[in-house]
Formats: structure tokens, C-alpha cells, sequence
């Protein structure tokens, strides 16, 4: 293939980007968008503070300015996120207990019920564990509610939308040996022992010099697979440039397409003006829409695969 969305599909794969609607009337940003990618995550607008921002009153403007782009253009929508502890509405960061258990399985209901049947794989729950090498959950208002919020967040999402995949979605889980790995794993080793639904994992990969591409990383993705689940890449970015950018961004290509079911690569963004890191050149695109290095071994890489 000759774009990134066409030579991921010639192995069933989709290759993504996550889109913020307000540059949706940027034509050079949608044209590479619509060019190169064939699968969309809203980076922001279907967070639960721009979706619900006051409690009971939903608001889905933007996000369906995203899923309507998509879906005329015949991409996939990833859904991202339902639950999580940040970019929560005032209202709900206030609340605790039961209320809270009850409202965030009320937000999880109407948002998978409106986009029933557009959503291709929705990020369930987000970031749910702590980093370090304790292996245990994050402390959030949500853990507070009790251990069980996760899976009833997936059995909500479940019921809303039977047709969406449903993914547990974290980062620093790309490294085999890292605690929040290990408790992920067990997680949905126990998730699907119990019958819990859940279809997928997501790796987000933010790599960074700091958090480099670990040399275990198909390991990881090979391991989480072997448990009954597809994994995603959903939040792809890489620091550095030329050469070395360029080869780091090959080996997270080529280890998911040694991985059977690693089924498709979202990137965090477009173009590296687009990228959330406040500095740095992390994306395919410089900020002038040119292709980088990068982009060039992740097409060759998905044409070899
Ligand atoms: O839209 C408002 C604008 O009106 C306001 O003037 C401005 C002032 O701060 O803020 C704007 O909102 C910002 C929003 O991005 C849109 O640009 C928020 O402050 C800012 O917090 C928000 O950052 C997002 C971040 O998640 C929030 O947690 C990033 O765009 C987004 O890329 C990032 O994405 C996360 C994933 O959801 C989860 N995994 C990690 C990833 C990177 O942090």
C-alpha cells in the first residue's frame, strides 16, 4: 500500500489517529487524515467532561463532529474513554460512594447507548493502576467506590453496546517486567476466568527517552493476546527524531505485526504540532504536514508484514 491506512488493512489491521475536532476545519491536517488513516480516537471530546458537564445533561456535539468525519470516510471510530479518574466534571470529582458508583455507571450507559453501533472499540476504563512496583490500583474517587468499579464498568458498557469491542486501556504496561504489567495481566486473566466482559488491551506507548520501547514489548503484546484478547496500540508517540525516531517507530510496527491479534495502531496525533507534549517532535508529520523518517519505516514496515 501506499498510505499508512491502506498497507495496515492488507493485513486486517487499521492504522489510526487521534483527532481533535477543532482541526477539523484545518485542511491540510484533514487532508493527511483522510488520506493516510483509516481508523479515528477522539483525543479529547469524549472524555466524561465534555460529554456530561453537568450531571444528567449530555453534550455530544463535538465528538459527533469526529464520529460523522469518520464515518463518512469509511474509518473506524475508537471510543475513548468512559471512566477515568481525570477530566472529570467538577460535578462528579465532588462526589463519592454510592452516588458516585451510580452516576459513573449512568455516564457509561447513555454515552455507549447513543454511539451504539458506531463505535468499532471503546477505551471501558482508563489508567485504572497506580505506577511503581506496588501492582495496585490507582487511588481515585472511582478505586473508592470499591475494587469492583472496573468490571462494572465493562458489564454496563456490555449491555449499552454489544458490539463494540471493549478494551482496558493504560501506559507503562509495554514492559513485561513492570509491576502495572503484571497487574494488568492478572486483571484480565481474572476478568476472563469470571466470564467479565472484556475483548481487548490497550497499550497507549507514550516512549520517551525516559520510557523507551522496551526491548520485551512483543513479548508483552504476545502475552496479553494469549489470554483471549486483541491488543491495540492506541496512543502511539515516540521523542526523538531522524534515524533513531525512525527505527523505534519499526520495531513497535513490527512487533505488532508479529502479534496475530494486535489488531491496529492509533498514533497520538497527526502532525508534531498536533502532539499533547508541550515540546518535542513525537508524530509521522512535522508541523508542516511533510512526512518524517518515521513515517517512511512504518509504511515500509506495515508493506513487509
Ligand atoms: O480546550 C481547552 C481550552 O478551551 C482552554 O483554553 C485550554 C486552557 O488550558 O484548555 C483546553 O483544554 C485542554 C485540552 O487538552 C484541549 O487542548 C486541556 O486543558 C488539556 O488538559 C487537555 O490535555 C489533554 C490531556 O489528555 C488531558 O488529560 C491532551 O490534549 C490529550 O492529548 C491527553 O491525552 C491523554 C489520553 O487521554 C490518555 N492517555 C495519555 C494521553 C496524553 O496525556
Amino acid at each position: 500500500g501506499t498510505t499508512l491506512g491502506a498497507s495496515a488493512a492488507e493485513s486486517g489491521r487499521y492504522f489510526g489517529a487521534a483527532v481533535a475536532a477543532n482541526k477539523l476545519s484545518d485542511s491540510t491536517y484533514v487532508g493527511i487524515l483522510n488520506r493516510e488513516f483509516n481508523s479515528v480516537t477522539p483525543e479529547n471530546e469524549m472524555k466524561i467532561d465534555a460529554t456530561e458537564p453537568t450531571q444528567g445533561q449530555f453534550t455530544f456535539t463535538n465528538a459527533d463532529r469526529i464520529v460523522n468525519h469518520a464515518r463518512s470516510q469509511g474509518m473506524k471510530v475508537r471510543g475513548h474513554t468512559l471512566a477515568w479518574h481525570s477530566q472529570q466534571p467538577g460535578w462528579m470529582q465532588n462526589m463519592s460512594g454510592t452516588a458516585l458508583r451510580n452516576a459513573m455507571l449512568n455516564h457509561v450507559t447513555q454515552v455507549a447507548t447513543y454511539y451504539r453501533g458506531k463505535i468499532d472499540s471503546w477505551d471501558v476504563v482508563n489508567e485504572a493502576f497506580a505506577d511503581g512496583t506496588t501492582g495496585a490500583r490507582r487511588d481515585s474517587n472511582l478505586q473508592r467506590t470499591g475494587d469492583d468499579w472496573i468490571e462494572a464498568a465493562f458489564r454496563a458498557a456490555r449491555t449499552a453496546d454489544p458490539g463494540a469491542k471493549l478494551c482496558y486501556n493504560d501506559y507503562n504496561t509495554d514492559d513485561w517486567t513492570h509491576a502495572k504489567t503484571q497487574a494488568v495481566y492478572r486483571m484480565v486473566q481474572d476478568f476472563k476466568t469470571r466470564g467479565v466482559p472484556i475483548d481487548c488491551v490497550g497499550l497507549q506507548s507514550h516512549f520517551n527517552s525516559q520510557s523507551p520501547v522496551p526491548s520485551n514489548y512483543q513479548t508483552t503484546l504476545q502475552n496479553f493476546a494469549n489470554l483471549g484478547v486483541d491488543v491495540q496500540i492506541t496512543e502511539l508517540d515516540i521523542e526523538g527524531s531522524g534515524t533513531t525516531q525512525a527505527q523505534n517507530y519499526e520495531r513497535v510496527v513490527k512487533a505488532c505485526l508479529a502479534v496475530t491479534r494486535c489488531t491496529g495502531i492509533t498514533v497520538w496525533g497527526i502532525r508534531d504540532s498536533d502532539s499533547w507534549r508541550a515540546s518535542g517532535t513525537p508524530l509521522l508529520f512535522d508541523g508542516s504536514g511533510n512526512k518524517k523518517p518515521a513515517y517512511t519505516s512504518v509504511l515500509n514496515a506495515l508493506n513487509l508484514g
